[in-house]
This record gives structure tokens, sequence and C-alpha cells, in this order.
């Protein structure tokens, strides 16, 4: 593979990034099409899938050495992380997009060899875009976000579905034992608010690559921690339990999640 101009790729996937959010926005306005996949909560649109083609457009004219693993197909034919490899969720929070028209975002995670480089989650309604490139610190549109500092358990805000209180038993004290809780509906834009201090943790039982791959590399960038209830890595090659916090509160998170 040839040398990799990591600023030049920055700056192409957030000119793309900014280019496919346009391209939402003004779909909105007029009508599309929304199916359900594996169930009646899981929605696509022909928007998400006419993003992801965009992407693999681009990706294919300007770094055809690169491959792309996209939630609506591309996922497919990538089993291995080696190279480059761009994991994009075109929409996350796509029932927000079909039902609230705001709380989804663009969610792309580039990786070399396995590893985060680049990191951009775009709250395309909200116009907040996380970006983050490993080594260089993390962003919410200009403003360099600070490393995050030390926040007790009682005081944490925390961020998951409600759903999860009746599949693990620890959630309540998740609920009890912290200062409030929150959902919004996408893990990428849950994910930057960790890493922007908005929140101090974000647990889901069930999350795919490309739902963390962006908001994960944004996250280790001011110092956070992402893992699975184990406390494992993430392996970005299939789905997972996760948990994003800030350092100081993510073995409470984890204790907890554990109690069933
Ligand atoms: P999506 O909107 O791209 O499907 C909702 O709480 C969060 O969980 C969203 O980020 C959503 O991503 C994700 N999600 C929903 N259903 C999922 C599933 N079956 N597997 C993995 N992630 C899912
Ligand atoms: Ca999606």
């Amino acid at each position: 593979m040839t040398d990799i101009n990591w600023d030049q790729l920055y700056d192409d996937a957030l000119r793309w990034t900014r280019e496919a959010g346009e391209y939402i926005k003004e779909k909105m306005k007029e009508s599309y099409s929304i199916d359900t996949k594996a169930n009646q909560n899981d929605l696509v649109t022909d928007v998400d899938k006419s993003v992801e083609q965009f992407f693999q457009q681009k990706i294919g004219e300007g770094y055809p050495e690169h491959r792309l693993m996209g939630e609506e197909g591309s996922h497919e034919s990538i089993h291995d992380l080696t190279g480059v490899v761009w994991i994009l969720d075109p929409i996350d929070g796509t029932i927000n997009f079909v039902h609230q028209e705001s709380f989804f975002a663009i969610s792309l995670g580039i990786f070399h060899e396995g590893v985060g480089m680049i990191g951009i989650v775009y709250d395309v309604m909200n116009g907040e875009l996380f970006t983050a490139q490993v080594g260089k610190g993390a962003y919410l549109n200009e403003k360099k976000l600070n490393k995050l500092s030390e926040v007790s358990f009682e005081e944490s805000i925390l961020s998951f579905n409600p759903r999860w209180i009746l599949k693990n038993r620890g959630f309540e004290k998740l609920i009890t034992e912290s200062r409030a809780v929150r959902c919004y509906g996408s893990a990428a834009i849950e994910i930057a608010y960790v890493a922007a201090g908005k929140l101090d943790g974000y647990i889901c039982n069930n999350l795919a690559p490309w739902d963390i791959a962006g908001g994960s590399v944004i996250l280790a960038e001011v110092g956070g921690v992402s893992s699975n209830y184990d406390g494992g890595e993430q392996t970005y090659l299939k789905k997972d339990t996760f948990i994003a916090a800030n350092p100081s509160i993510h073995r409470d998170v984890l204790k907890r999640v554990q109690n069933n």
C-alpha cells in the first residue's frame, strides 16, 4: 500500500461527511421509502442506502485500495481489518431520523491495520460535527475538547436504552446510584457526548462495529475508555456489548452491568 497522507484523508472524509449531511437534509424535504430489516424496531430507508453508496463511490474514486464496511450491505465482504477500512453507519439512529427528524448521525471510523486513526460523528440536524485524528485531539466543530476530568459515580450522568433494564438487573443500580439517566437513541451521538463530557457513560447490550467505530476514536482522544461488558476490547468485526465511559467511572459501570 502506498504511503498514506492522513491529513488529506481526514479532509476528504470530513468534506464527504458534510456533503452527505446536506444530501440527507434535502432528502428529508422529499418522500423516502422506509423498510424494516431484522424486526419492526430495525428500520432502513433509501436515504441510508444512498449515503452508503455515496461513500462507496467517493472511496472507490479517491482511495481504491481502501475498503468500506458499511451497515447497509458493504460490510458483508469485510472479514478482517487489514489495510485501511472505513467503518460507516450512513445514518446512526434511523428510528430518530424517521420519527423525530433529529438526533441521528453519520458515523465514520477509519481504521489502519485494526487501529482507529480517524473518527467522525456528524449530528446532522444539530450541526454538531465531532471529529478526531489519532494523536491530534478531538474537536466539536472548531472547539478542541478537553481531556475528561474526574467524576464520581454518584455524580455521573449515564445514557442507555430503558429496554436493557428488562434484560439485565444490573441496570437498576445504574439508575438508582448515578445522578441521572438519559436516552438519545443514537449510539454514535451518545459516545460523542461522553467524549464531550455531556455524559459520563453510555451502555448498550448489542452494538455493531459501525455504531461505535467513529465515536470510539473520538473518545480515546480525550482519555475516555470503551470496552465490552467483560472489560475487553472491541474487535470491530462483530456485534458485542458496549460501554463508553469517563475513565474514573468505567469500573463502576462494569461492576454493575456484570451483576446480573
Ligand atoms: P441504527 O439506528 O443505525 O440501527 C439505538 O439505541 C442505537 O442502537 C442506534 O445507534 C442503532 O443504530 C443501534 N441499533 C439498533 N438496532 C440494532 C441492532 N439490531 N444491532 C446493533 N445495533 C443496533
Ligand atoms: Ca444505521
